[in-house]
């Protein structure tokens, strides 16, 4: 296949197709690279108003740098992913009167990744770089019935290859807006409509009536719910006891309280006065669940259900039998101990609760 017939056919279609956004009117980089931004978690619809919006109270780079962040953040409100403006805004003060021309410059900035830079670089500057996002993915794949699954390393390389190979040296950033136009337009992920496409004879899915099967995607692995139960005992101090755990594991090396899986038909308490037990050789009497912390570890959805429990008044000392160490803490003490930051929430938790009852 030609790769410059098909790049020919799409810039064809694109100008006489393409969606009229605010941002396509501008030569602007930094408006362009604005544009992209907000683009990348957040939909055309919703941009649209908050792009002119920014731009009227910011619109030059050297205004934006001299803003105060907090400000900034304020102006990204409902747009999620704070961290794209904070970068932005520190961008910005790095970059002085102009962002970088080039690619290869930008990359060098907090924020710009290879999506954000190729942006930049060629819808701004024309120069001649690929851009892959999950649009252009889904359009490539199709076209050249890429049998790697789309979200592995060898299928990523690859599409990135292939667009490099296709973008031309002329209109470069209408090319990779096109490309991604197609894909959020025509080539979408169900039920792409072929009819209206202008690359169907480049396309080896089209071809073999695949469009169906490509990209291949793996099914994402469901997620399991996980209920646990950890333990907030007190000393005669009303300090409260924390284990370590050394080793390897997603928690090693880390400050927490102790905490069982809750088994099937286990009830609350019970799986309490085990976690004491278990653990740190204590008997306890388990009493009302004081928070329940929802989050989520690789493939778990895990509820950590915090009880309170009080030592029975033949409690010996502690003997662990997993961790490493026990240490009873106060809760300023904790605060400075290594631990992971749905034990922090509980933490500060319970220092709000300790204040709010006296
Ligand atoms: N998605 C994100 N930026 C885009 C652009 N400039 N054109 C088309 N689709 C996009």
């Amino acid at each position: 296949m030609k790769s410059s017939s098909l790049a020919r056919k799409l810039l064809r279609w694109y100008d006489t197709n393409k969606r009229d956004l605010p941002w396509r009117g501008t030569r602007d980089p930094y408006a362009i690279w604005l544009s992209e931004v907000m683009l990348q978690q957040t939909t055309v619809k919703a941009v649209e108003p908050r792009w002119r919006r920014f731009l009227e109270r910011w619109p030059t780079l050297r205004e934006l740098a001299q803003a105060p962040v907090a400000d900034v953040l304020h102006e990204w409100t409902g747009l999620g992913y704070y961290a794209r403006a904070r970068n932005m805004h520190r961008a910005a003060m790095l970059a002085g009167d102009a962002l970088p021309r080039t690619y290869a410059e930008l990359l060098k900035l907090p924020g710009l990744g290879e999506y954000t830079a190729a942006a930049v670089a060629s819808i701004a500057h024309g120069e001649r770089v690929p851009l892959v996002d999950a649009n252009v993915e889904r359009v490539l794949a199709r076209v050249h019935t890429v049998a790697e699954e789309i979200r592995s390393a060898p299928a990523k390389k690859k599409l990135r290859a292939l667009a490099d190979a296709l973008v031309p040296a002329n209109r470069p950033g209408d090319f990779n807006q096109a490309l991604m136009e197609l894909g959020a337009m025509t080539c979408t992920p169900q039920k792409p409509m072929c009819r209206s496409c202008p690359i169907t004879e480049e396309c080896g899915a089209f071809q073999t009536a695949t469009q169906e099967q490509f990209p291949r995607i793996k099914p994402k692995q469901k997620m399991k719910t996980v209920q646990e139960a950890t333990i907030v005992i007190r000393d005669a101090r009303g300090r409260v006891l924390l284990l370590f755990r050394g080793g390897a594991g997603s928690f090693a090396n880390m400050w927490e309280l102790p905490r069982v899986t809750v088994a099937g038909g286990e009830s609350l308490s019970d799986a309490a006065v085990r976690a004491a037990q278990s653990l740190a050789g204590l008997q306890v009497t388990a009493g009302p669940e004081l928070m329940c912390m929802k989050h989520t570890v690789m493939r778990s959805r895990i509820a950590l259900h915090v009880m309170a429990c009080a030592r029975s008044r033949s409690a010996g000392n502690v003997c662990l039998s997993e961790h490493e160490e026990a240490r009873w803490v106060t809760l300023v003490e904790w605060e400075k101990l290594p631990k992971s930051i749905t034990q922090e929430r509980v933490r500060r938790a319970l220092a709000t609760s300790a204040l709010r009852d006296g």
